[in-house]
Protein backbone atom coordinates (compact mmCIF):
# COMPACT_ATOMS: atom_id res chain seq x y z
CA UNK A 1 0.00 0.00 0.00
CA UNK A 2 1.27 3.45 -0.62
CA UNK A 3 1.71 5.21 2.67
CA UNK A 4 -0.56 8.67 3.18
CA UNK A 5 0.48 11.25 1.52
CA UNK A 6 -1.56 14.19 2.82
CA UNK A 7 -4.70 15.77 2.54
CA UNK A 8 -3.92 17.71 -0.39
CA UNK A 9 -2.53 14.73 -2.06
CA UNK A 10 -4.91 12.81 -0.83
CA UNK A 11 -8.37 14.81 -1.96
CA UNK A 12 -6.68 16.78 -4.14
CA UNK A 13 -10.01 16.46 -6.60
CA UNK A 14 -12.05 18.38 -3.97
CA UNK A 15 -9.78 21.33 -2.25
CA UNK A 16 -9.07 24.98 -4.32
CA UNK A 17 -5.38 23.51 -5.34
CA UNK A 18 -4.37 23.35 -8.62
CA UNK A 19 -1.26 21.52 -10.05
CA UNK A 20 0.75 25.35 -9.47
CA UNK A 21 0.32 25.03 -6.10
CA UNK A 22 2.87 23.90 -4.15
CA UNK A 23 2.21 21.21 -1.28
CA UNK A 24 3.13 22.53 2.14
CA UNK A 25 2.64 19.24 3.73
CA UNK A 26 3.61 17.41 6.94
CA UNK A 27 1.41 14.05 5.85
CA UNK A 28 -1.32 15.37 8.25
CA UNK A 29 -4.61 13.79 8.08
CA UNK A 30 -5.67 9.70 7.60
CA UNK A 31 -6.07 9.62 11.66
CA UNK A 32 -7.59 6.71 13.20
CA UNK A 33 -11.14 5.89 13.55
CA UNK A 34 -11.40 4.41 16.98
CA UNK A 35 -13.93 2.26 18.02
CA UNK A 36 -15.43 3.43 21.56
CA UNK A 37 -16.73 0.27 23.65
CA UNK A 38 -17.26 2.07 26.38
CA UNK A 39 -19.43 5.37 24.93
CA UNK A 40 -21.00 2.74 22.45
CA UNK A 41 -22.12 0.65 25.62
CA UNK A 42 -23.41 4.19 27.25
CA UNK A 43 -25.15 5.27 24.06
CA UNK A 44 -26.17 1.86 23.64
CA UNK A 45 -25.16 2.46 19.92
CA UNK A 46 -22.03 2.53 17.95
CA UNK A 47 -19.29 5.11 18.77
CA UNK A 48 -16.31 5.89 16.63
CA UNK A 49 -13.50 8.58 17.92
CA UNK A 50 -11.70 10.48 15.56
CA UNK A 51 -8.38 11.41 16.96
CA UNK A 52 -7.33 14.28 15.52
CA UNK A 53 -4.57 14.78 17.96
CA UNK A 54 -2.74 12.47 15.77
CA UNK A 55 -2.18 14.64 13.36
CA UNK A 56 1.43 16.43 13.32
CA UNK A 57 1.43 19.12 15.60
CA UNK A 58 -1.39 17.58 17.49
CA UNK A 59 -4.85 19.14 16.78
CA UNK A 60 -7.25 18.81 13.63
CA UNK A 61 -5.74 22.84 12.33
CA UNK A 62 -3.09 20.91 10.40
CA UNK A 63 -5.83 20.20 7.80
CA UNK A 64 -6.94 23.25 7.60
CA UNK A 65 -3.01 24.57 7.73
CA UNK A 66 -1.49 22.49 4.99
CA UNK A 67 -4.12 24.33 2.77
CA UNK A 68 -3.89 27.86 3.85
CA UNK A 69 -0.20 27.96 3.85
CA UNK A 70 -0.17 26.10 0.93
CA UNK A 71 -2.52 28.68 -1.24
CA UNK A 72 -0.96 31.68 0.88
CA UNK A 73 2.69 30.33 -0.44
CA UNK A 74 1.09 30.06 -4.13
CA UNK A 75 0.14 33.80 -3.92
CA UNK A 76 3.58 34.44 -3.19
CA UNK A 77 2.83 35.46 0.80
CA UNK A 78 6.42 36.09 2.62
CA UNK A 79 4.34 36.12 6.50
CA UNK A 80 1.59 34.97 7.95
CA UNK A 81 -0.71 35.85 10.91
CA UNK A 82 -2.89 34.20 12.99
CA UNK A 83 -4.81 34.89 16.51
CA UNK A 84 -5.17 31.47 18.53
CA UNK A 85 -5.96 29.95 21.59
CA UNK A 86 -3.02 27.60 20.97
CA UNK A 87 -3.67 25.09 18.24
CA UNK A 88 -3.62 27.44 15.65
CA UNK A 89 -0.75 28.90 15.80
CA UNK A 90 1.04 26.09 17.02
CA UNK A 91 -0.14 24.34 13.19
CA UNK A 92 0.80 27.35 11.37
CA UNK A 93 4.02 28.20 12.95
CA UNK A 94 5.11 24.52 11.65
CA UNK A 95 3.85 24.95 8.05
CA UNK A 96 5.17 28.13 8.06
CA UNK A 97 8.66 26.83 9.24
CA UNK A 98 8.39 24.32 6.14
CA UNK A 99 7.45 27.02 3.87
CA UNK A 100 10.11 29.70 4.95
CA UNK A 101 7.78 32.29 6.22
CA UNK A 102 7.57 34.27 8.62
CA UNK A 103 5.01 33.68 11.33
CA UNK A 104 3.09 36.31 13.57
CA UNK A 105 1.31 34.25 16.23
CA UNK A 106 -1.38 36.42 18.91
CA UNK A 107 -2.55 34.57 21.46
CA UNK A 108 -4.27 35.63 24.70
CA UNK A 109 -2.01 36.83 27.90
CA UNK A 110 -1.74 34.32 30.28
CA UNK A 111 -4.51 31.88 28.56
CA UNK A 112 -2.76 29.76 26.04
CA UNK A 113 -1.72 26.16 27.75
CA UNK A 114 2.33 25.40 27.58
CA UNK A 115 2.69 22.56 25.62
CA UNK A 116 1.27 24.65 22.78
CA UNK A 117 3.19 27.48 23.58
CA UNK A 118 6.23 25.55 23.24
CA UNK A 119 5.34 24.21 19.83
CA UNK A 120 5.48 28.02 18.90
CA UNK A 121 8.58 28.90 20.48
CA UNK A 122 10.33 25.73 18.80
CA UNK A 123 8.94 26.38 15.41
CA UNK A 124 10.56 29.64 15.43
CA UNK A 125 7.76 32.26 15.80
CA UNK A 126 7.37 35.31 17.15
CA UNK A 127 4.89 35.05 19.95
CA UNK A 128 2.99 37.87 21.21
CA UNK A 129 0.92 38.24 24.16
CA UNK A 130 -2.44 40.22 23.65
CA UNK A 131 -4.00 41.89 26.95
CA UNK A 132 -7.58 40.71 26.30
CA UNK A 133 -9.27 37.23 25.04
CA UNK A 134 -9.02 35.31 21.62
CA UNK A 135 -11.93 37.72 19.95
CA UNK A 136 -9.79 40.44 20.43
CA UNK A 137 -6.64 38.76 19.20
CA UNK A 138 -8.78 37.81 15.68
CA UNK A 139 -10.13 41.30 15.18
CA UNK A 140 -6.30 42.35 16.25
CA UNK A 141 -4.64 39.56 13.23
CA UNK A 142 -7.61 40.81 10.53
CA UNK A 143 -6.44 44.41 11.37
CA UNK A 144 -2.67 43.33 10.92
CA UNK A 145 -3.69 41.22 7.53
CA UNK A 146 -5.67 44.50 6.16
CA UNK A 147 -3.12 47.04 6.42
CA UNK A 148 0.31 45.15 6.72
CA UNK A 149 1.93 42.65 3.55
CA UNK A 150 0.86 39.54 5.94
CA UNK A 151 -1.65 36.63 4.93
CA UNK A 152 -4.64 35.67 7.59
CA UNK A 153 -4.46 32.34 7.93
CA UNK A 154 -7.66 32.08 10.54
CA UNK A 155 -10.45 30.29 9.66
CA UNK A 156 -11.99 33.26 8.23
CA UNK A 157 -9.66 32.27 5.37
CA UNK A 158 -11.89 30.00 3.77
CA UNK A 159 -9.45 27.96 2.47
CA UNK A 160 -8.82 26.58 5.86
CA UNK A 161 -12.40 24.70 6.23
CA UNK A 162 -11.63 23.69 3.24
CA UNK A 163 -8.96 21.91 4.16
CA UNK A 164 -10.76 20.49 7.48
CA UNK A 165 -13.75 19.19 5.63
CA UNK A 166 -11.45 16.10 4.49
CA UNK A 167 -11.91 15.18 8.41
CA UNK A 168 -15.46 14.13 6.74
CA UNK A 169 -14.01 12.29 4.13
CA UNK A 170 -12.37 10.13 5.88
CA UNK A 171 -14.81 9.09 8.49
CA UNK A 172 -17.16 8.32 5.84
CA UNK A 173 -14.19 6.78 3.41
CA UNK A 174 -13.99 3.97 6.47
CA UNK A 175 -17.24 3.56 8.09
CA UNK A 176 -18.59 3.51 3.94
CA UNK A 177 -21.48 5.68 4.79
CA UNK A 178 -21.96 8.89 7.03
CA UNK A 179 -22.74 8.14 10.32
CA UNK A 180 -26.02 9.32 12.14
CA UNK A 181 -24.44 11.86 14.10
CA UNK A 182 -21.66 13.86 14.18
CA UNK A 183 -20.15 15.59 17.86
CA UNK A 184 -17.50 17.52 18.06
CA UNK A 185 -16.23 20.77 20.16
CA UNK A 186 -17.30 24.08 19.10
CA UNK A 187 -15.06 27.17 19.52
CA UNK A 188 -14.75 29.72 16.70
CA UNK A 189 -17.18 27.40 14.82
CA UNK A 190 -14.67 26.96 11.89
CA UNK A 191 -14.61 23.14 12.86
CA UNK A 192 -18.16 21.96 12.83
CA UNK A 193 -18.82 24.61 9.07
CA UNK A 194 -16.35 22.23 7.59
CA UNK A 195 -17.35 18.72 8.65
CA UNK A 196 -21.06 20.16 7.73
CA UNK A 197 -19.11 20.78 3.97
CA UNK A 198 -17.46 17.81 4.11
CA UNK A 199 -20.76 15.44 5.07
CA UNK A 200 -22.90 17.76 2.08
CA UNK A 201 -20.32 17.04 -0.96
CA UNK A 202 -19.90 13.40 -0.03
CA UNK A 203 -23.87 13.41 0.20
CA UNK A 204 -24.03 15.08 -3.16
CA UNK A 205 -21.47 13.36 -4.82
CA UNK A 206 -23.17 9.80 -4.01
CA UNK A 207 -20.87 8.95 -1.66
CA UNK A 208 -22.50 8.72 1.22
CA UNK A 209 -26.54 7.84 1.58
CA UNK A 210 -27.10 10.63 4.11
CA UNK A 211 -25.41 13.43 6.39
CA UNK A 212 -25.27 13.37 9.75
CA UNK A 213 -27.04 15.57 12.64
CA UNK A 214 -24.28 17.92 13.77
CA UNK A 215 -24.14 17.99 17.53
CA UNK A 216 -21.58 20.88 18.74
CA UNK A 217 -21.14 21.34 22.60
CA UNK A 218 -19.58 24.36 23.86
CA UNK A 219 -18.48 25.08 27.27
CA UNK A 220 -20.93 26.66 29.68
CA UNK A 221 -18.56 29.90 30.44
CA UNK A 222 -17.99 30.38 26.63
CA UNK A 223 -21.10 29.30 24.82
CA UNK A 224 -22.59 32.51 22.87
CA UNK A 225 -23.89 29.90 19.88
CA UNK A 226 -26.03 28.44 22.79
CA UNK A 227 -27.25 31.75 24.43
CA UNK A 228 -27.71 33.41 21.43
CA UNK A 229 -25.61 36.47 21.84
CA UNK A 230 -21.58 37.21 22.07
CA UNK A 231 -19.99 36.52 25.49
CA UNK A 232 -17.91 39.79 26.42
CA UNK A 233 -15.74 37.68 28.84
CA UNK A 234 -15.72 34.20 28.00
CA UNK A 235 -13.90 31.88 30.94
CA UNK A 236 -13.62 28.08 30.69
CA UNK A 237 -10.63 25.78 32.07
CA UNK A 238 -10.73 24.23 28.50
CA UNK A 239 -8.60 27.27 27.08
CA UNK A 240 -9.00 26.32 23.55
CA UNK A 241 -12.52 26.72 23.45
CA UNK A 242 -12.16 29.46 24.96
CA UNK A 243 -14.30 32.00 22.64
CA UNK A 244 -16.93 34.54 23.06
CA UNK A 245 -17.23 35.70 19.51
CA UNK A 246 -17.12 33.04 17.18
CA UNK A 247 -16.26 33.86 13.30
CA UNK A 248 -18.07 31.26 11.58
CA UNK A 249 -21.57 31.66 13.64
CA UNK A 250 -23.54 31.90 10.63
CA UNK A 251 -21.89 28.75 8.93
CA UNK A 252 -22.05 27.12 12.62
CA UNK A 253 -26.13 27.68 12.93
CA UNK A 254 -26.71 26.62 9.27
CA UNK A 255 -24.71 23.44 9.93
CA UNK A 256 -26.92 22.82 13.36
CA UNK A 257 -30.26 24.08 11.86
CA UNK A 258 -29.76 21.81 7.85
CA UNK A 259 -28.98 18.69 9.57
CA UNK A 260 -31.29 18.72 12.28
CA UNK A 261 -28.91 19.17 15.30
CA UNK A 262 -27.87 20.84 18.12
CA UNK A 263 -25.54 23.24 19.64
CA UNK A 264 -25.35 23.22 23.83
CA UNK A 265 -23.21 23.60 26.29
CA UNK A 266 -21.32 21.78 28.69
CA UNK A 267 -19.68 22.59 32.47
CA UNK A 268 -16.35 22.70 33.06
CA UNK A 269 -16.61 20.05 35.39
CA UNK A 270 -18.31 17.35 32.96
CA UNK A 271 -15.94 18.48 30.89
CA UNK A 272 -13.03 17.21 32.87
CA UNK A 273 -14.64 14.33 33.89
CA UNK A 274 -15.16 12.89 30.42
CA UNK A 275 -11.79 14.25 29.68
CA UNK A 276 -10.80 11.36 32.50
CA UNK A 277 -13.25 8.70 31.38
CA UNK A 278 -11.46 8.55 27.89
CA UNK A 279 -8.64 8.44 28.65
CA UNK A 280 -9.15 5.65 31.73
CA UNK A 281 -11.70 3.69 29.26
CA UNK A 282 -10.52 4.01 25.81
CA UNK A 283 -6.89 5.15 26.14
CA UNK A 284 -7.14 8.23 24.39
CA UNK A 285 -5.59 11.68 25.94
CA UNK A 286 -6.90 14.35 24.64
CA UNK A 287 -6.99 18.47 26.07
CA UNK A 288 -10.12 19.62 28.12
CA UNK A 289 -11.37 21.35 24.66
CA UNK A 290 -11.51 18.34 22.54
CA UNK A 291 -13.49 16.04 25.29
CA UNK A 292 -16.11 19.27 25.27
CA UNK A 293 -18.22 16.99 22.49
CA UNK A 294 -17.78 13.10 24.68
CA UNK A 295 -19.12 15.03 27.82
CA UNK A 296 -21.90 16.43 25.52
CA UNK A 297 -22.90 13.30 24.43
CA UNK A 298 -22.72 12.05 27.83
CA UNK A 299 -25.01 14.37 29.23
CA UNK A 300 -27.39 13.55 26.06
CA UNK A 301 -27.32 10.04 26.37
CA UNK A 302 -28.06 10.35 30.41
CA UNK A 303 -31.07 12.50 29.66
CA UNK A 304 -32.61 10.01 27.37
CA UNK A 305 -31.87 11.88 24.51
CA UNK A 306 -29.75 9.37 22.36
CA UNK A 307 -31.75 7.18 20.47
CA UNK A 308 -30.47 3.43 20.53
CA UNK A 309 -28.84 2.05 17.53
CA UNK A 310 -27.15 5.07 16.40
CA UNK A 311 -23.95 5.62 14.33
CA UNK A 312 -22.27 8.23 16.28
CA UNK A 313 -18.32 9.97 14.92
CA UNK A 314 -17.17 12.24 18.19
CA UNK A 315 -14.06 14.13 17.37
CA UNK A 316 -11.96 14.79 19.56
CA UNK A 317 -9.67 17.63 17.95
CA UNK A 318 -6.59 17.77 20.07
CA UNK A 319 -3.70 15.70 21.94
CA UNK A 320 -3.84 15.63 25.96
CA UNK A 321 0.35 16.18 26.24
CA UNK A 322 -0.28 19.97 24.82
CA UNK A 323 -2.07 21.22 28.09
CA UNK A 324 -0.29 18.69 31.12
CA UNK A 325 -1.00 21.11 33.67
CA UNK A 326 -4.70 21.28 33.65
CA UNK A 327 -4.91 17.39 33.08
CA UNK A 328 -2.91 16.76 36.48
CA UNK A 329 -4.73 20.14 38.29
CA UNK A 330 -7.80 17.81 39.50
CA UNK A 331 -4.95 14.58 40.80
CA UNK A 332 -4.12 14.43 43.82
CA UNK A 333 -1.11 13.52 43.93
CA UNK A 334 0.60 12.07 40.71
CA UNK A 335 2.73 9.34 42.47
CA UNK A 336 0.99 7.10 44.04
CA UNK A 337 4.00 5.69 46.01
CA UNK A 338 7.68 5.38 46.19
CA UNK A 339 9.49 2.62 47.36
CA UNK A 340 12.80 0.86 47.58
CA UNK A 341 14.08 -0.81 43.96
CA UNK A 342 12.37 -4.70 45.84
CA UNK A 343 10.20 -6.75 44.49
CA UNK A 344 8.51 -7.12 46.81
CA UNK A 345 7.72 -3.99 47.93
CA UNK A 346 7.14 -3.59 44.30
CA UNK A 347 4.16 -6.07 44.67
CA UNK A 348 2.68 -4.28 47.99
CA UNK A 349 2.66 -1.05 46.41
CA UNK A 350 0.80 -2.30 43.03
CA UNK A 351 -1.77 -4.34 44.75
CA UNK A 352 -0.43 -7.65 43.77
CA UNK A 353 0.35 -9.10 47.16
N1 LIG B 1 -10.77 21.79 19.95
C1 LIG B 1 -9.53 22.28 19.99
C2 LIG B 1 -8.46 21.44 20.60
C3 LIG B 1 -9.26 23.56 19.47
O1 LIG B 1 -8.02 24.03 19.52
C4 LIG B 1 -10.31 24.32 18.93
C5 LIG B 1 -10.08 25.65 18.40
C6 LIG B 1 -11.59 23.75 18.91
C7 LIG B 1 -11.78 22.49 19.43
C8 LIG B 1 -12.77 24.45 18.36
O2 LIG B 1 -12.75 24.46 16.97
O3 LIG B 1 -12.76 26.91 16.68
O4 LIG B 1 -13.23 25.39 14.78
O5 LIG B 1 -14.88 25.65 16.61
N2 LIG B 1 -8.97 26.26 18.49
C9 LIG B 1 -8.66 27.52 17.83
C10 LIG B 1 -7.17 27.84 18.01
C11 LIG B 1 -9.54 28.63 18.18
O6 LIG B 1 -6.79 29.01 17.98
O7 LIG B 1 -6.38 26.92 18.13
P1 LIG B 1 -13.45 25.67 16.21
Amino acid sequence: AQPWRGVLEEYREWLPVDEDTPVISLGEGGTPLVHSAWLSSVVQGDVWLKVEGDNPTGSFKDRGMTAAISVAVGEGAKAVVCASTGNTSASMTAYAARAGLTPIVLVPHGKIATGKMAQAVMHGAEVIQVRGGFDECLQLSRALADEYPVALVNSVNPVRLQGQKTAAFEIVDVLGDAPDVHVLPVGNAGNISAYWMGYREYADAGLATHRPRMWGFQAAGAAPLVRGEAVARPETVATAIRIGNPASWQLAIEARDTSGGRIDAVTDEQILDAQRRLGAHDGVFVEPGSAAGVAGLLAAAEAGEVDPGLRIAVTVTGHGLKDVETALSGVESVVDSVIDADVHDAAAAAGLA
